[in-house]
């Protein structure tokens, strides 16, 4: 694979995201003056004989990871372990790691001293071809999934495949599902080249996943772009997200992120074929194929308890109105936003699309 970069720019700083064709990019990272390597613990375990053999020890400090620490005392521990090794605000982070180390390294480099150098090295699917661009960072806050946040962009992201060849499947299969969202946001051409894709991507084929993250990243910056601070067009990247945050809700984090916004899109898509804002026959066979295929591996606990998807639905933090809001693909991959979605007809939408995948309680 040729070196490819994104650009993307954001208020703060223009950054680019690198794809590395081999790991002579640490070696650089190495040479850094004033970095210190954030490494998720599970990562280290998988790659520190391999991949990562080119940090010294002594530099790497070991994050533990878990959803329930994604929290303001975890920053706190990152805070202290920054001043313990350098007094510098001319310090540079470099952060490797999913999504959570992303967020906790991530709000910690954009707080201390009002914000330092931060380097992130996506180790996930879901990490690599969806949030490390965008510059949100979050944090839990009691029973609320990142309540608290900054938009802090990092300095550059590096994105190396070999990294994902040992994630768990249902994490993989978790990126999977942002994967698919982007690549029906992208529209008909790269839904179709994502399902071609699909049995390669499977098999983590180290080309077709640079191919297929590269094509994620695009599509997204295309919605990201000129709406940084998500008032306008990058809602629609809530697609799927409406109801997939209540089904994680109301199956107490059982069903893995991007497995919930599968089965919200696929809820979602039911919504605009009952509102006959979908028609066509061939763009419902392919998204209904892609919905399947993604969801093969998935871990979905055969009973959703509709009733709580609803109600955890009403109280979903980017509704403004009386109605619910969904995000829909219309005739022609067209992305819109429908904020008059009616309780009833949620539900009917969700007993009607969700009957196929498994008992719903
Ligand atoms: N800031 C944003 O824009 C943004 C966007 C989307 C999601 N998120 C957050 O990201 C988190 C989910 O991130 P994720 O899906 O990347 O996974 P994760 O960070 O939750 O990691 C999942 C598990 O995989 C392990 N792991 C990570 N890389 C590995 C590798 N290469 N090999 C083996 N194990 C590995 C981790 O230690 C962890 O146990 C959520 O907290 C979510 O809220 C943030
Ligand atoms: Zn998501």
């Amino acid at each position: 694979v040729p070196v490819e970069s994104i650009l993307l720019s954001s208020r703060l700083r223009d950054y680019t995201a690198i794809f590395e064709s081999d790991g002579s990019f640490l070696g650089d990272l190495v040479a850094t003056a004033n970095r210190i390597f954030i490494v998720d613990e599970n990562v280290w375990a998988a790659h520190a004989g391999g991949v990562l053999a080119a940090l010294p020890r002594e530099d790497v400090v070991l994050l533990p990871i878990a959803e329930e620490t994604k929290t303001l005392s975890s920053v706190g521990l990152v805070w202290d372990t920054l001043l313990e090794r350098s007094a510098k605000r001319n310090m540079t982070v470099v952060s490797i790691g999913g999504g959570i180390c992303q967020d906790i390294t991530g709000f910690a480099a954009s707080t201390l001293y009002r914000g330092i150098g931060w380097i992130f090295l996506p180790t996930t699917l879901l990490a690599q071809a969806d949030s490390c661009i965008g510059s949100k960072t979050s944090l839990n806050y009691r029973r609320f999934k990142n309540l608290v946040g900054t938009f802090f962009p990092p300095n550059a992201v590096h994105i190396y495949a070999p990294f994902l060849a040992t994630q768990k499947e249902i994490d993989y299969y978790s990126g999977v599902g942002e994967v698919v969202k982007l690549h029906i946001m992208g529209g008909v051409d790269s839904a179709c080249r994502l399902d071609e894709a699909m049995a390669s991507i499977g098999e983590r084929e180290v080309s077709v996943l640079h191919r297929t993250v590269r094509d994620s990243l695009l599509i997204k910056k295309s919605y990201v772009a000129d709406d940084e601070f998500d008032i306008g067009r990058r809602n629609l990247l809530n697609y799927g997200h409406c109801f997939g945050h209540a089904i994680e809700t109301a199956t107490d984090y059982a069903v893995p992120h991007g497995q919930a916004v599968v089965l919200g899109m696929v809820i979602a898509q039911q919504v605009a074929r009952d509102r006959g804002l979908e028609t066509d026959p061939a763009q419902i066979e392919l998204l209904d194929r892609l919905f399947v295929k993604s969801l093969l591996a998935a871990c979905v606990p055969p009973h959703i308890d509709l009733d709580r998807v609803i109600e955890a639905m009403g109280h979903d933090k980017k509704r403004t109105g009386e109605g619910l809001v969904v995000v829909m693909a219309a005739d022609g991959f067209e992305m819109v936003k429908h904020d008059d979605v009616s309780v009833a007809e949620a539900r009917r939408a969700a007993r009607s699309a969700l009957a196929p995948c498994g008992g719903l309680a």
